[in-house]
């Protein structure tokens, strides 16, 4: 984990070669862990990733009540002694996912105090979604010194239309709305691989959630909870960096275990731009050699292009032949990355809502920065094909949702060094 003077220094220019596991989901695993507090009793989670939003969930969770383990992927929750409604502020403002504690301590306790949360820098991204779904379950909601504060004794069951199919609202409703008297059901929901996952925990829990993955959700509210065993889902958005490492730096990487439906629309568009990609039951293989074509992406809700590897995918455009344009439309101001990928030489400019590439023959290391932590994957991978050193600062942004990234990357070949400014780096890594 890193201190906020942490630097990676990247040694660019080395294709990256080998295979490499992904971690757990972080997105689902956010979900899920907060979901397991639902139920006064003890929940096994495996395939939990160590990241730094991981860990500040568990100190949100244990300041409600929950006792928590976490090592080597598996998590124990035993939920029973939660009994505060009132979440932690300063830790709460760090992470956009702190507010599924309001759906579970409204499922729970009746009652939530919950501050407005924070996150990455990518846009305001307000609740007002979830807001107005708990109140549609007949709480009374009101925000006042910073805090959301929602009451409801007796959650009711609703219809809720979830505008934008909104990922968070889609998950806290469900959290919410499994111990809620009657069928709650949510239209317009997100269909994405996250929901599905918590969903299937919830169920075997012992809620009764059909329709996730479809855009109608039906959750019939029962009495009560129990602890479970599961196993997270694997990061669809760690495979998808580590497969566009690879084709930026003209490597050949197998990433394994992944699921490669969760990221079909970035492997299309890998396709397209001239990379070989091999699906098989060991993970997927992506391997490219020379330049590959610029092309042109949207941003979408599951099962399109995911928002979240928009910046990553911008770093394999800038050194793509020709022109390209990567618009995003999910978060307005998604773009902190452009200037960094400038310094190390990009070609990129954002017009609106869409940053426009035009791919250049080599990129050249330099100090950047990660601004948030899909920019800073985005640089690392930049970072990684450019010729020459990069220091990335910024470090504890890539580690809110990347497990051992430079450990991951050093076995792929790339030569990568977390170090703390002022020092030697601790030790050379390979390559
Ligand atoms: C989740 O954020 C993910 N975070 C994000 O990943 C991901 O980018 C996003 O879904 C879209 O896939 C977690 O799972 C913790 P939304 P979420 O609600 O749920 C607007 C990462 O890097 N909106 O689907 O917050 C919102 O501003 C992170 O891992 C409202 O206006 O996303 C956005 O424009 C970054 N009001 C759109 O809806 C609301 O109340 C969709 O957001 C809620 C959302």
């Amino acid at each position: 984990m890193s201190t906020s003077s942490e630097h990676l220094i990247i040694q660019g220019g080395k294709p990256l070669r080998g295979s490499v596991g992904v971690s757990g989901g972080k997105n689902s695993s956010l979900a899920i862990i907060t979901a397991a507090c639902l139920a006064p009793d003890v929940t096994v989670l495996d395939n939990v990733p160590h990241c730094r939003d991981v860990l500040t969930l568990q100190t949100i969770l244990e300041a409600l009540g929950a006792r928590i383990t976490l090592a080597e992927g598996r998590m124990t929750i035993d939920a029973q002694p939660v009994s505060r409604h009132v979440a932690p502020y300063d830790l709460c403002r760090q992470m956009r996912a702190s507010f599924y504690t309001a759906g579970m301590l409204l499922g729970r306790l009746g009652r939530a105090q919950v501050p407005l949360p924070g996150g990455c820098v990518i846009g305001s991204r307000p609740v007002d979604f979830h807001l107005r779904g708990f109140a549609a379950l007949g709480a009374t909601v009101l925000t006042e010194h910073g805090y959301v504060r929602a009451e409801a004794p007796h959650l009711a069951a609703a219809n809720f239309f979830v505008p934008r199919s909104s990922v968070g609202t889609t998950i806290n409703l469900m959290l919410a709305a499994t111990l809620a008297h009657g069928t709650t059901v949510l239209e317009n929901a997100a269909r994405e691989p996250e929901v599905v996952d918590t969903a299937v925990f919830l169920n075997l829990m012992g809620a009764k959630i059909k329709g996730a993955g479809t855009n109608t959700v039906m959750v019939e509210g029962v009495r009560e909870l129990h602890g479970a065993t599961y196993s997270v889902i694997p990061d669809r958005l760690e495979a998808g960096t580590y497969l566009i490492a690879a084709a930026a730096t003209g490597g050949d990487v197998l990433v394994e275990q992944m699921i490669p439906e969760h990221i079909g629309a970035l492997l299309v568009k890998l396709e397209e731009c001239g990379a070989v990609v091999e699906r098989n039951t060991d993970g997927v293989r992506v391997r490219a050699g020379g330049h590959l074509r610029g092309v042109d992406v949207d941003t979408a809700p599951f099962p399109g292009f995911p928002t979240d590897l928009h910046p990553p995918f911008v770093s394999l455009m800038a050194i793509a032949d020709g022109r390209s344009t990567v618009r995003e439309t999910i978060f307005e101001s998604r773009f902190g990355y452009v200037d960094e990928l400038r310094r190390l030489g990009a070609d990129v400019r954002v017009e609106g809502d869409t940053a426009v590439v035009n791919g250049v023959p080599f990129l050249t290391g330099a100090p950047v920065q990660a601004p948030d932590l899909r920019a800073g994957a985005a640089v690392v991978i930049a970072g990684l094909a450019a010729q020459g050193t990069s220091v990335i600062a910024g470090v504890e942004n890539i580690d809110r949702g990347y497990e051992r990234i430079e450990e991951k990357m050093a076995a792929l070949g790339a030569s990568v060094q977390r170090t703390t400014i002022g020092t030697e780096p601790a030790a050379a890594v390979a390559g």
